[in-house]
């Protein structure tokens, strides 16, 4: 595995890689990487010939007051699970090669950027296009894969490609890959670290009152009821409060309060003990 840290060797190994017409997928990632991370490595190595990771730490998409500076950088050991995972690429540019002095660009997304995790993280989804934007034109990747956990991410990532012609020689598809969850239902994140042994536990609540809100709307319940029942259902559980609790049109994210006859998808934030815990899960549309 190449590691590259600067752009004219990256872009030298990206035509190498691509010689004889081979493709390259390309997973981004901030690093600290876990099962999950793996997952969208593994499912990269099924849709192209190489695999590229990316390993940026991207301040733009952190707040003020967020957790920029303590952010987990363990790029020695992120290298070998890479390695050992056979990738061919891992891009870890410098912070001087993604963000030259002078950068002055932004890219904003409507719409699918508004509410959800973006009324809590102001600007933040304007970071994350913007930093992947960069990536897409650097790596020039014929797919890539990001993972479902993050939907309004992905929906924001969609959105910002389909705008901006990220289409081939660029990115040809954007793949989500389906959330990894431990064996009691809880979606795997890099956040459960914060959870106490009791508040793990209580968690499960959250895809327990989830799945149960779904098997409701898709048996005809009103859907504005079944979501207030749904955030009653997981305080009962053992969260100190729900940040959002919304069945949203999968795509553009507009809000429901009915079920409609296109894919949907039902997106929840709830904080317990240190953590914010976000999952989101797939609605049956109406025949
Ligand atoms: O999901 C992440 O890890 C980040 O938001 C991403 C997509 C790599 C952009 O920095």
């Amino acid at each position: 595995m190449q590691t590259i840290h600067s752009l004219d060797p990256l872009r030298s190994a990206v035509s190498a890689l691509r010689e004889g017409g081979k493709t390259l997928a390309l997973v981004p990632t901030m690093g600290a990487l876990h099962e999950g991370h793996m997952t969208l490595v593994r499912a990269a190595r099924a849709q192209a010939d190489h695999v590229a990771v990316s390993i940026f730490v991207n301040p733009l998409q952190f707040g003020a007051g967020e957790d920029l500076d303590a952010y987990p950088r363990q790029l020695a050991r992120d290298s070998a699970l890479l390695e050992a995972e056979g990738v061919d690429l891992l891009w870890a540019p410098t912070i001087e090669a993604m963000y030259p002095a002078g950068f002055a660009s932004n890219i904003a997304v409507a719409g699918v950027s508004d509410g959800l995790c973006g009324a809590a993280r102001p600007g933040h989804f304007d970071g994350v296009a913007t930093v992947v934007c960069k990536l897409f034109n650097q790596v020039l990747p014929d797919v890539a894969l990001f993972g479902e956990k993050d939907w309004q991410q992905l929906a924001v990532i969609r959105r910002m490609a389909r705008d901006l012609d990220l289409t081939r020689p660029h990115v040809t598809h954007i793949l989500g890959v389906e959330t990894v969850r431990e064996s009691d239902g809880l979606a795997l994140s890099s956040r459960n670290a914060y959870l106490s042994p009791q508040d793990r536990q209580a968690a499960t609540a959250l895809p327990l009152a989830m799945r149960a809100a779904i098997a409701a709307i898709e048996a005809g319940a009103l859907v504005p009821e079944t979501l207030t029942t749904l955030e009653a259902r997981i305080v009962a559980g053992g969260f100190a409060s729900v940040d959002y609790a919304e069945l949203r049109d999968a795509d553009s994210l507009v809000p429901l309060d009915a079920r409609i006859a296109g894919p949907m998808r039902l997106l929840v934030a709830a904080r317990i003990g240190k953590a914010r815990l976000i999952d989101n899960m797939p609605v049956a549309p109406t025949a």
